[in-house]
Order: C-alpha cells, then sequence, then structure tokens
C-alpha cells in the first residue's frame, strides 16, 4: 500500500465552511505516516480554532506572516523548505485567485511562493463561484504551472445549493497525496544506494569517523522506493528511521561496505554512493584498549578502497552515480571526479555553507551527467533526492 512515511506535508487551510474537515485531514495524513504542519488564513480560523488542529497535528499551528516570535521559530522559508508538499485544503476561490497572482499577502500565499515543493489543491465553494469564468481561469493558470487538483465532488451545499463546490473527503484527498509521490519513474529497477559514514575501528572502544548523518541517502532511498524501483540501503552506523518498503543492510567499516556492495551489483541496475567513506583507516586494529601514554604518538593509517569506482569498474557496472563535496570550485572539480572514476552521474555540493550539507535537513546541488547538469535550488533532502531520482530515471530512458 501507498504511504506517506518521511513526508512532510504542510497543510494549509483557508477560510470555508469545509475547514472543520480538516481536521479529520489531518489524521488521515498522520495515519499514512505523514509528519504534518497546519498554516491557516485568517478566514479558515471563523471556522476552525488554531488549537484543534495544534492538538491533532502536535505543531504549533502558524498564521502570521508578520511575527517576529513565529518567525523565530520557523518562518516562512523554513517552512517552504520543510515541506515535501504543499496541500491547500479547503482552498476557496479567493485563495485560488491570490495564487493564481503570485500574491504574498498572508502567510499561506507567500510560502506558496517560497516552496520548491509540489501543490495540491482541495478546492471548496459555492457551485456557482466555481463554475464563474474567474474561477475557471484561475484553476487553468494554476494547473500550467503544475499544481494538481482533487475534487471538488458534487452534491449538496451547506448554503443549499447543489452541485460542484464540495470538498472531497479527506480520505480522498489523502490518498491523492500518497499517490503524488508514487511516480513509478523507476518501477522494476534494482538500485543499491551507500548511506552514512563508515567507522573504523582503532581499538574494541574507539574509532574514526566523520559527521555524516545518513539524511541525504536515507532520503534517496525513500525517493526510489516511491519512484517503484526495488530499493537496497547499505548503511553506515545513523541515527535515523530506515525508508519503508526499504531492504536495509548495517555495515561499520569501508571494507564491509564494499563487500556488500560487490555481493549485490549482480541484482543492480542503479547504483548511488552517498555514503561518507572513511578515506583511511588505522593500519592495525588493537586486540586491547590503547593505553595513555607519550605525549605525542602517531596513528599508521592505510587508505580505504574506493567503493563507488570499485563498482564502476565492475563487470556489471550499473549506472552509477557518485557524490562530491567540495569547497570551491564545486563544478570542475565534480566534473573531474566523476572522469576519474567512471561515473555516470555526480551530485555536487558546496560544503563551505554549514547551513547545507552533512548534519543539516537542507541541500543545494549540481547535478552533473556527460551531457548535461541541473542545479537545484535548495530545498530538503527529500524534495532534492526526488529531483536526483527523476535525473536518473530521463538519463536511462534516454540512454535506452
Ligand atoms: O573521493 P571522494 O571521497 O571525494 O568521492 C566522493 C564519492 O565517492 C562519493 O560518492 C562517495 O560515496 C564515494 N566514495 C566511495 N568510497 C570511498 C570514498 C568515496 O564510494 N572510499
Amino acid at each position: 500500500m501507498a504511504h506517506l512515511f518521511n513526508h512532510n506535508v504542510l497543510l494549509g487551510v483557508s477560510g470555508g465552511i469545509a475547514a472543520y474537515k480538516s481536521a479529520e485531514l489531518v489524521r488521515q495524513l498522520q495515519e499514512r505516516g505523514a509528519s504534518v504542519r497546519v498554516i491557516m488564513t485568517h478566514g479558515a480560523q471563523e471556522f476552525i480554532t488554531p488549537l484543534t488542529l495544534q492538538a491533532l497535528s502536535g505543531n504549533p499551528v502558524h498564521t502570521e506572516l508578520l511575527d517576529e516570535k513565529a518567525e523565530q521559530g520557523m518562518g516562512h522559508i523554513e517552512l517552504g523548505r520543510w515541506a515535501d508538499l504543499l496541500l491547500i485544503a479547503p482552498a476557496t476561490a479567493d485563495l485560488i485567485a491570490r495564487l493564481s497572482m503570485g500574491r504574498a499577502d498572508d502567510l499561506l500565499t507567500t510560502v506558496a511562493l517560497a516552496t520548491a515543493a509540489p501543490l495540491l489543491l482541495a478546492p471548496a465553494m459555492n457551485q456557482q463561484m466555481w463554475k464563474d469564468p474567474a474561477t475557471i481561469a484561475n484553476i487553468a493558470t494554476l494547473s500550467q504551472r503544475g499544481a494538481q487538483m482533487i475534487g471538488p465532488a458534487s452534491g449538496q451545499q451547506a448554503c443549499g445549493d447543489t452541485g460542484p463546490g464540495r470538498m472531497e473527503e479527506p480520505s480522498i484527498i489523502a490518498q491523492a497525496a500518497t499517490e503524488l509521490f508514487a511516480t513509478g519513474e523507476l518501477a522494476g529497477k534494482r538500485i543499491v544506494i551507500t548511506a552514512g559514514p563508515t567507522r573504523e575501528a582503532l581499538d574494541p572502544i574507539r574509532y574514526i569517523s566523520n559527521n555524516s548523518s545518513g539524511k541525504m541517502g536515507y532520503a534517496l532511498a525513500q525517493a526510489a522506493a516511491d519512484a517503484g524501483a526495488i530499493t537496497t540501503l547499505v548503511s553506515g552506523p545513523v541515527n535515523l528511521t530506515p525508508p519503508d518498503h526499504v531492504q536495509l543492510l548495517c555495515v561499520e567499516t569501508a571494507e564491509q561496505m564494499l563487500n556488500q556492495c560487490l555481493a549485490l551489483l549482480p541484482q543492480c541496475d542503479i547504483f548511488i554512493a552517498c555514503a561518507a567513506v572513511a578515506d583511511y583507516r588505522p593500519a592495525t586494529i588493537q586486540e586491547q584498549k590503547i593505553k595513555k601514554g607519550p605525549q605525542e604518538v602517531s596513528l599508521p593509517l592505510v587508505r580505504n578502497p574506493d567503493i563507488v569506482a570499485a563498482v564502476s569498474a565492475s563487470k556489471h557496472s550499473p549506472y552509477t552515480v557518485g557524490f562530491a563535496a567540495e569547497t570551491n570550485d564545486v563544478v570542475s572539480y565534480a566534473r573531474a571526479k566523476m572522469e576519474r572514476k567512471g561515473l555516470d552521474m555526480i551530485v555536487a555540493n558546496d560544503v563551505s555553507d554549514p547551513s547545507i550539507g552533512f548534519n543539516s535537513d537542507d541541500n543545494s546541488v549540481t547535478v552533473l551527467w556527460r551531457t548535461g547538469e541541473h542545479t537545484a535550488e535548495r530545498a530538503n533532502k527529500g524534495t532534492i533526492a526526488r529531483q536526483i531520482v527523476t535525473l536518473i530515471a530521463q538519463q536511462i530512458d534516454s540512454a535506452s
């Protein structure tokens, strides 16, 4: 069954009578595994209190654009980046009109402009308003820009009219939200992804490692599974919940990661090396705890195998994607690394900016392949991962 695990749904509620159904919608989204945050317009608060939606979503409800305190917590830019999906239900005629004009006159419309996440609208209004040429034109404009619609349904309306304009039922909206992520772009493809750091032991209790959180690799595994790929995640030690429908194989050292990946290669169409593999490991692992001794000690290290280079050089070589964390001349270093390691694609990011990359929830990358490149603007790692998966699918399609 399709699901919303590990997906952040930002639910916008505008001011229509159907706003009372948003409470049930929050529950339905959560039952499918989503994390939910809610933005309410002023009109929405006339129909349902923020407290209700706060209690159900487990997060403070966002209502104000020009509120110093709110902006310090999670402001409009952070909310936009946090979202994997902006779902507006109900979307009133006025909200739809303001969205179609690209206005930013309250928090909800501002976030709609400030997010790279897809937009799903559940319109709700009087049937005559729905049929009005102005609304029809606004809906057409938003559809052309990529917004998706669910509903409205037809039937008895709160105002006594009968016709199209009722907000779809929460279960149907939640299902539509779920299906948005099930792209099928990599249906049936077998994909192996490395993630997280490796850990290289010095003695029974100490090791060399790095700060990789594994978030990008786990987000890629989620995006690959959503795209229909049979997904295996070879992960170093991290503190993350494994994505649903993904086979998780845990390893510690670079050598274990290499052996696990090589064993998987005969059943692998796409390989993504996202792990931050330790370049060196101690030449020997001491059997007993190393005792404190002289002021200075030196530690002989040996080079670890390059996993992604070994994969691309193997006879089963799949479509191979690597990552390049650089601090300067990002694109030219990354392109050179792609050539040197024999990769089909490389995802380059600038790690000189501490607010993206390693431990952060956001990233901003340039994806390079032999004949082109694409820059993904700063967004959460789920959104970036879906863009990378789409690019891989396009490149594989164009080569076949
Ligand atoms: O050489 P560098 O570490 O900059 O290369 C980064 C890319 O190579 C990443 O895709 C990383 O997962 C992969 N890599 C690897 N094995 C190593 C070192 C890096 O697979 N030993």
